[in-house]
């Protein structure tokens, strides 16, 4: 493997499924428990805040738990963006901060995280160490009520999309972990990279075959804590 390539790490919830947080999709998972439509758009928060609020609060608190650390494949990826010559990005769908716990500097949360909130009146953002309310007063414009996590719902706009795309076009190296790929815009960048560059090397990471796979040119099959390690130690020993 040449470590001069671009390469873009892809990540979702089933690399922080070994540190103890669950996955969305899989049985048992968060989508199990909760509707999608009940938590996780503008429409549930409009319509029950508390809820809403509730359910990420819930999240945030998990991560404070001191179980909750990252595990081999966070910090395998840290140490490959070390030691990477070319141009490193990772991208991830997470709202955890165990990429960063790990020790991964150049990343991107296109789905935001669970440790800031903004203001839907007056769009300032501020550090989440509290449990959020509806009767929770933005510091910057008194308005009440209009605060919220800065996790991106179903039908807004992910975030970070244009750094996003403009590295996916010079991408030589995609590299795919623990996601369904089942949540557009993430689950189309490797249509998108292949507009650009059909020599592309795709690899995934997952515990099963995922509905993208017949795509990838390699698929690691297995528990992302062990298969990233294993190919991330065949490259540092090169
Ligand atoms: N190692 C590797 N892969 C794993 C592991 C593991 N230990 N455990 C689970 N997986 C895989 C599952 O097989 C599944 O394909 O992780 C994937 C998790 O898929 P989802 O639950 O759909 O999570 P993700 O793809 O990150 O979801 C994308 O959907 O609901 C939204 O905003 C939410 O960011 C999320 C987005």
């Amino acid at each position: 493997m040449n470590l001069n390539q671009n390469i873009f790490i892809l990540t979702g919830a089933g690399i922080s499924r070994e540190s103890g947080i669950k996955t969305f999709r899989e049985k048992d998972g968060l989508w199990d428990e909760h509707k999608i439509e009940d938590v996780c758009t503008i429409d549930a928060f409009i319509k029950n805040p508390s809820y809403v609020h509730k359910f990420y609060n819930e999240r945030r608190k998990k991560l404070k738990n001191p179980k909750i650390k990252p595990n081999p494949a966070h910090f395998n990826l840290a140490k490959l963006e070390k030691i990477w010559e070319g141009d490193f990005l990772l991208v991830t769908q997470n709202i955890d901060d165990l990429h960063e716990k790990a020790g991964s500097k150049n990343i991107l949360h296109m789905h935001g995280t669970l440790d800031k909130y903004y203001c839907m009146k007056c769009f300032k953002f501020g550090e989440l160490k509290f449990d959020l309310s509806s009767s929770h007063k933005c510091k910057y414009c008194d308005s009440i009520g209009s605060t919220r996590v800065d996790v991106v719902w179903f039908g807004e706009q992910p975030k970070y999309l244009p750094q996003i795309y403009s590295f996916l076009e010079k991408t030589d190296l995609f590299i795919s972990i623990g996601t369904s790929n089942n949540v557009y815009p993430a689950a189309g960048f490797i249509d998108y990279i292949l507009q650009f560059n059909q020599n592309v090397n795709l690899i995934e990471f997952n515990i099963e075959k995922t509905n993208k796979s017949n795509l990838f040119t390699d698929s690691f099959i297995g528990p992302a804590s062990k298969t990233v390690e294993r190919f991330v130690e065949k490259i540092t020993i090169k």
